[in-house]
C-alpha cells in the first residue's frame, strides 16, 4: 500500500500530539513531533545563555544543535539534544514560556525545516506541528488542522503539566496557552493557519480514539483513490 504524508497541525492542546502518535502506531508509520525540534532549541538557548532576541546566535545555534528523535516502543518518541536525552526537560515551563519567540526567528525555521523536509521525503511519516501542511509538506496526501476550545485545551494542557510533576494554576495555564496562540498565528514567517486543503476537526468533544478513526478513514480514502 502506498506510504502517505499525513500532516497534523493545530494550536496548543489540540490533541495533536496524542493522535499522530496512535496514528503512527496504527499505521506503521514514523511519528515526528516537530514541536520538539523547536523546543529542543529553546532549551539549548535558555542553557546557554542566548538571548531571545539574539536571532543570529539563534540561528548559529540551531545549526550546530544536534537532534536526534528515537520512536519508542509505546509510539512516543524520546529527544536527544547534542547526545543527552532530553524529552521531559522540554516539556518544562521554561521551555514553554520561550518557545514560540524562538520559532519566529526564520534561521531556526529555515534548518529545521530542511530537516522536517528530509525526514518526510520517503513518505510513511506522520508529522506534527504547526506550519507541517501549509510549508513543510505541502503536497501532504492527507491534511488535518485540530481545533479545540479554549477551555478544553487548558484543561488538557494543566494534565499533562500535572503528569510531569508541574503545578499550575488553571489561570496560568490559560494565560500561557492564549500567550502562545497569538504567536504562533501572529508571526510573519510560517503562521499557524490551517492549508486550504486541510480537513478541520474540533476535537472538544471527542475522544483522541475518535479522532483517529476519522484521520484513519480519510488516509484510506486516500490509498484507496488514485493517489497523488
Ligand atoms: O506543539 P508544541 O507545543 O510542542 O510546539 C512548541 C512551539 O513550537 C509552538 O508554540 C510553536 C513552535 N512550532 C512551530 O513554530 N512550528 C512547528 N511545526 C511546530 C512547533
Amino acid at each position: 500500500m502506498k506510504k502517505l504524508q499525513v500532516a497534523i497541525d493545530g494550536p496548543a492542546g489540540s490533541g495533536k500530539s496524542t493522535v499522530a502518535r496512535q496514528l503512527a502506531q496504527i499505521l506503521g508509520y514514523l511519528y515526528l513531533d516537530t514541536g520538539a525540534m523547536y523546543r529542543a532549541i529553546t532549551l539549548k538557548a535558555l542553557r546557554c545563555g542566548v538571548p531571545l532576541d539574539d536571532e543570529e546566535a539563534l540561528s548559529r545555534l540551531a545549526q550546530g544543535a544536534r537532534i536526534e528523535l528515537k520512536s519508542r516502543p509505546d509510539g512516543g518518541q524520546a529527544v536527544f539534544l547534542d547526545g543527552e536525552e532530553v524529552t521531559s526537560a522540554l516539556r518544562a515551563p521554561a521551555v514553554n514560556a520561550a518557545v514560540s519567540r524562538v520559532a519566529q526567528v526564520p534561521g531556526v525555521r529555515r534548518q529545521l525545516t530542511r530537516r522536517q523536509q528530509a525526514l518526510g521525503a520517503a513518505g510513511g511519516v506522520v508529522m506534527d506541528g504547526r506550519d507541517i501542511g501549509t510549508v513543510v509538506l505541502p503536497a501532504a496526501d492527507v491534511k488535518v488542522f485540530l481545533t479545540a476550545s479554549l477551555g478544553e485545551r487548558v484543561k488538557r494542557r494543566l494534565k499533562e503539566l500535572g503528569e510531569r510533576g508541574f503545578q499550575l494554576t488553571p489561570e496560568a495555564v490559560r494565560q500561557e496557552v492564549l500567550r502562545r496562540d497569538r504567536e504562533d498565528e501572529q508571526r510573519a514567517l510560517a503562521p499557524l493557519r490551517p492549508a486550504p486543503d486541510a480537513h478541520i476537526i474540533d476535537t472538544s468533544d471527542l475522544t483522541p480514539a475518535e479522532v483517529v478513526a476519522r484521520i484513519i478513514a480519510l488516509v484510506r480514502q486516500r490509498q484507496g483513490g488514485a493517489g497523488r
